[in-house]
Protein backbone atom coordinates (compact mmCIF):
# COMPACT_ATOMS: atom_id res chain seq x y z
CA UNK A 1 0.00 0.00 0.00
CA UNK A 2 1.38 3.66 -1.37
CA UNK A 3 0.91 6.20 1.66
CA UNK A 4 0.58 9.65 0.84
CA UNK A 5 0.25 11.84 3.87
CA UNK A 6 -1.61 15.08 3.43
CA UNK A 7 -0.38 18.35 4.09
CA UNK A 8 -3.62 20.10 4.55
CA UNK A 9 -3.13 18.44 8.38
CA UNK A 10 0.60 19.81 8.96
CA UNK A 11 1.91 23.13 10.56
CA UNK A 12 1.72 25.58 7.69
CA UNK A 13 4.86 27.95 9.11
CA UNK A 14 7.45 24.80 8.48
CA UNK A 15 5.73 23.32 5.10
CA UNK A 16 9.20 22.03 4.42
CA UNK A 17 10.20 20.33 7.69
CA UNK A 18 6.79 18.79 7.72
CA UNK A 19 7.23 17.51 4.55
CA UNK A 20 10.64 15.82 5.49
CA UNK A 21 9.02 14.43 8.50
CA UNK A 22 7.08 12.15 6.50
CA UNK A 23 9.69 11.49 3.40
CA UNK A 24 10.78 7.99 4.36
CA UNK A 25 7.09 5.95 5.14
CA UNK A 26 5.83 7.90 2.39
CA UNK A 27 5.29 7.34 -1.51
CA UNK A 28 4.29 11.04 -2.58
CA UNK A 29 2.82 13.93 -0.98
CA UNK A 30 -0.54 14.92 -0.77
CA UNK A 31 -1.33 18.40 -1.62
CA UNK A 32 -4.56 19.72 -1.39
CA UNK A 33 -5.07 23.27 -3.62
CA UNK A 34 -8.53 24.78 -3.05
CA UNK A 35 -10.11 28.16 -4.15
CA UNK A 36 -12.94 29.08 -1.93
CA UNK A 37 -15.48 28.38 -4.87
CA UNK A 38 -14.99 24.67 -5.42
CA UNK A 39 -14.94 23.87 -1.88
CA UNK A 40 -16.04 26.13 1.03
CA UNK A 41 -12.18 26.43 2.40
CA UNK A 42 -8.72 28.26 0.53
CA UNK A 43 -5.47 27.01 1.03
CA UNK A 44 -2.44 27.18 -1.84
CA UNK A 45 -1.62 27.37 -4.99
CA UNK A 46 0.90 27.06 -7.20
CA UNK A 47 3.42 29.67 -6.01
CA UNK A 48 3.34 27.61 -2.47
CA UNK A 49 3.71 24.19 -4.62
CA UNK A 50 6.19 25.49 -7.43
CA UNK A 51 8.25 26.53 -4.08
CA UNK A 52 8.20 23.06 -2.42
CA UNK A 53 8.76 21.49 -5.70
CA UNK A 54 12.18 22.70 -5.97
CA UNK A 55 13.22 21.86 -2.53
CA UNK A 56 11.66 18.02 -1.87
CA UNK A 57 12.54 14.95 -3.52
CA UNK A 58 9.15 12.94 -3.39
CA UNK A 59 6.73 12.48 -5.93
CA UNK A 60 3.77 15.39 -5.31
CA UNK A 61 0.19 14.40 -5.59
CA UNK A 62 -1.69 17.56 -6.52
CA UNK A 63 -5.52 17.54 -5.60
CA UNK A 64 -6.97 20.38 -7.01
CA UNK A 65 -10.16 21.16 -5.81
CA UNK A 66 -10.78 24.38 -7.52
CA UNK A 67 -12.75 25.67 -10.38
CA UNK A 68 -11.41 25.54 -13.84
CA UNK A 69 -8.75 23.55 -13.38
CA UNK A 70 -7.32 23.94 -17.16
CA UNK A 71 -6.75 27.58 -16.52
CA UNK A 72 -4.50 26.85 -13.32
CA UNK A 73 -3.06 23.08 -14.10
CA UNK A 74 -0.43 25.06 -16.41
CA UNK A 75 0.83 26.97 -13.83
CA UNK A 76 2.80 23.89 -11.88
CA UNK A 77 6.10 23.02 -12.12
CA UNK A 78 5.69 19.29 -11.99
CA UNK A 79 7.94 16.49 -12.36
CA UNK A 80 7.09 13.25 -14.76
CA UNK A 81 6.51 11.42 -11.56
CA UNK A 82 3.90 13.74 -10.27
CA UNK A 83 -0.01 13.62 -10.40
CA UNK A 84 -1.94 16.60 -11.45
CA UNK A 85 -5.97 15.46 -10.28
CA UNK A 86 -8.51 17.38 -11.04
CA UNK A 87 -12.81 17.13 -10.02
CA UNK A 88 -14.67 15.78 -12.75
CA UNK A 89 -17.72 18.09 -11.17
CA UNK A 90 -15.29 21.23 -11.96
CA UNK A 91 -15.04 21.09 -16.06
CA UNK A 92 -17.96 20.32 -17.88
CA UNK A 93 -15.18 19.27 -20.60
CA UNK A 94 -13.16 17.25 -18.76
CA UNK A 95 -10.99 16.38 -21.94
CA UNK A 96 -10.36 19.92 -21.39
CA UNK A 97 -8.69 19.25 -17.84
CA UNK A 98 -6.86 16.28 -19.01
CA UNK A 99 -5.09 18.16 -21.80
CA UNK A 100 -3.91 21.12 -20.20
CA UNK A 101 -2.58 18.41 -17.06
CA UNK A 102 -0.89 16.24 -19.73
CA UNK A 103 0.71 19.93 -20.96
CA UNK A 104 2.34 20.16 -17.86
CA UNK A 105 4.77 16.77 -18.28
CA UNK A 106 2.77 15.04 -14.79
CA UNK A 107 0.17 12.04 -14.97
CA UNK A 108 -3.50 12.92 -15.17
CA UNK A 109 -5.81 11.76 -12.24
CA UNK A 110 -9.82 12.57 -11.96
CA UNK A 111 -11.16 12.82 -8.44
CA UNK A 112 -14.80 13.12 -7.74
CA UNK A 113 -17.16 13.69 -4.70
CA UNK A 114 -18.78 11.50 -2.64
CA UNK A 115 -22.40 12.16 -4.23
CA UNK A 116 -21.36 12.27 -7.42
CA UNK A 117 -22.61 8.98 -9.51
CA UNK A 118 -19.10 6.61 -10.06
CA UNK A 119 -19.77 6.19 -13.53
CA UNK A 120 -19.34 9.81 -14.41
CA UNK A 121 -15.68 9.02 -14.52
CA UNK A 122 -15.79 5.96 -16.67
CA UNK A 123 -15.58 7.33 -20.00
CA UNK A 124 -12.48 8.88 -18.96
CA UNK A 125 -10.37 5.87 -17.25
CA UNK A 126 -8.46 5.02 -20.13
CA UNK A 127 -6.81 8.76 -20.04
CA UNK A 128 -5.68 8.62 -16.47
CA UNK A 129 -3.02 6.93 -14.72
CA UNK A 130 -5.18 7.23 -11.31
CA UNK A 131 -8.23 7.87 -9.53
CA UNK A 132 -9.06 9.50 -6.66
CA UNK A 133 -12.35 8.23 -4.97
CA UNK A 134 -13.29 10.79 -1.96
CA UNK A 135 -14.20 9.66 1.36
CA UNK A 136 -15.64 12.39 2.99
CA UNK A 137 -17.18 15.69 1.44
CA UNK A 138 -14.17 17.96 0.12
CA UNK A 139 -12.66 21.12 1.60
CA UNK A 140 -11.66 19.93 5.44
CA UNK A 141 -9.16 17.50 7.16
CA UNK A 142 -10.32 15.38 9.96
CA UNK A 143 -13.92 14.39 8.87
CA UNK A 144 -15.50 10.85 8.94
CA UNK A 145 -14.55 8.42 6.69
CA UNK A 146 -18.09 7.71 5.16
CA UNK A 147 -19.10 3.66 4.59
CA UNK A 148 -20.46 4.02 1.47
CA UNK A 149 -17.09 4.60 -0.28
CA UNK A 150 -15.97 1.10 0.48
CA UNK A 151 -19.18 -0.56 -2.19
CA UNK A 152 -17.47 2.53 -4.48
CA UNK A 153 -13.80 1.15 -3.91
CA UNK A 154 -14.90 -1.98 -5.03
CA UNK A 155 -17.19 -1.36 -8.43
CA UNK A 156 -14.03 0.97 -9.47
CA UNK A 157 -11.73 -1.67 -9.17
CA UNK A 158 -14.43 -3.87 -11.24
CA UNK A 159 -14.31 -1.87 -13.47
CA UNK A 160 -10.59 -1.06 -13.57
CA UNK A 161 -9.94 -4.78 -14.32
CA UNK A 162 -6.32 -4.75 -14.30
CA UNK A 163 -5.87 -1.81 -16.15
CA UNK A 164 -2.76 0.47 -14.74
CA UNK A 165 -4.75 2.81 -13.26
CA UNK A 166 -4.03 3.43 -9.56
CA UNK A 167 -7.10 3.94 -7.01
CA UNK A 168 -6.34 6.48 -4.42
CA UNK A 169 -8.65 6.55 -1.55
CA UNK A 170 -8.71 10.43 0.63
CA UNK A 171 -10.66 11.29 3.83
CA UNK A 172 -11.08 9.96 7.26
CA UNK A 173 -8.64 7.00 6.78
CA UNK A 174 -7.06 5.94 9.88
CA UNK A 175 -6.01 2.90 12.14
CA UNK A 176 -9.84 2.13 12.47
CA UNK A 177 -10.87 2.33 8.53
CA UNK A 178 -7.59 1.64 6.26
CA UNK A 179 -7.76 -2.71 6.53
CA UNK A 180 -11.43 -1.96 4.62
CA UNK A 181 -10.34 0.40 2.24
CA UNK A 182 -7.10 -2.02 1.00
CA UNK A 183 -9.12 -4.84 1.18
CA UNK A 184 -11.84 -2.83 -1.12
CA UNK A 185 -9.60 -2.50 -3.79
CA UNK A 186 -6.97 0.99 -3.05
CA UNK A 187 -3.69 1.08 -4.42
CA UNK A 188 -2.61 4.65 -2.50
CA UNK A 189 -3.77 5.66 0.81
CA UNK A 190 -4.53 9.48 1.81
CA UNK A 191 -3.90 10.55 5.22
CA UNK A 192 -3.52 13.85 7.15
CA UNK A 193 -5.09 13.87 10.59
CA UNK A 194 -4.10 10.48 11.04
CA UNK A 195 -0.18 11.23 10.40
CA UNK A 196 0.01 14.79 10.82
CA UNK A 197 -1.89 15.15 14.47
CA UNK A 198 0.82 12.45 15.57
CA UNK A 199 3.93 13.93 17.33
CA UNK A 200 5.93 10.89 15.76
CA UNK A 201 4.98 10.68 12.30
CA UNK A 202 7.28 7.51 11.35
CA UNK A 203 5.02 5.60 13.67
CA UNK A 204 1.93 6.62 12.41
CA UNK A 205 2.70 5.71 9.23
CA UNK A 206 3.59 2.36 10.57
CA UNK A 207 0.57 2.07 12.62
CA UNK A 208 -1.10 2.47 9.40
CA UNK A 209 0.81 -0.14 7.22
CA UNK A 210 0.12 -2.57 10.24
CA UNK A 211 -3.38 -1.80 10.80
CA UNK A 212 -3.76 -2.52 6.36
CA UNK A 213 -2.48 -5.86 6.56
C1 LIG B 1 -10.15 16.87 2.04
C2 LIG B 1 -8.77 16.57 1.48
C3 LIG B 1 -8.03 15.49 2.17
C4 LIG B 1 -7.78 15.72 3.63
C5 LIG B 1 -7.88 14.39 4.31
O1 LIG B 1 -10.79 17.76 1.18
O2 LIG B 1 -8.87 16.21 0.12
O3 LIG B 1 -6.79 15.22 1.49
O4 LIG B 1 -6.54 16.28 3.92
O5 LIG B 1 -7.76 14.62 5.67
P1 LIG B 1 -8.01 13.49 6.74
O6 LIG B 1 -7.03 12.40 6.45
O7 LIG B 1 -7.74 14.19 8.02
O8 LIG B 1 -9.44 13.04 6.59
ZN1 LIG C 1 -7.00 15.54 -0.94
Amino acid sequence: MKLAPSLLSADFSRLLEEAQSVAAGASRLHWDVMDGHFVPNLTFGPPVVNALRRVVDLPFEIHLMIDRPAEYAPQFRVRPDDTVIFHVEADDTPERALAAIRETGARAGVSLRPGTELETIFPLLDRVSLVLVMSVEPGFGGQAFLPASLERIRRLSREIAGRPIEIAVDGGIHAGTVRDVVRAGADVIVAGSAIFSAQDRASAMRALQEAAR
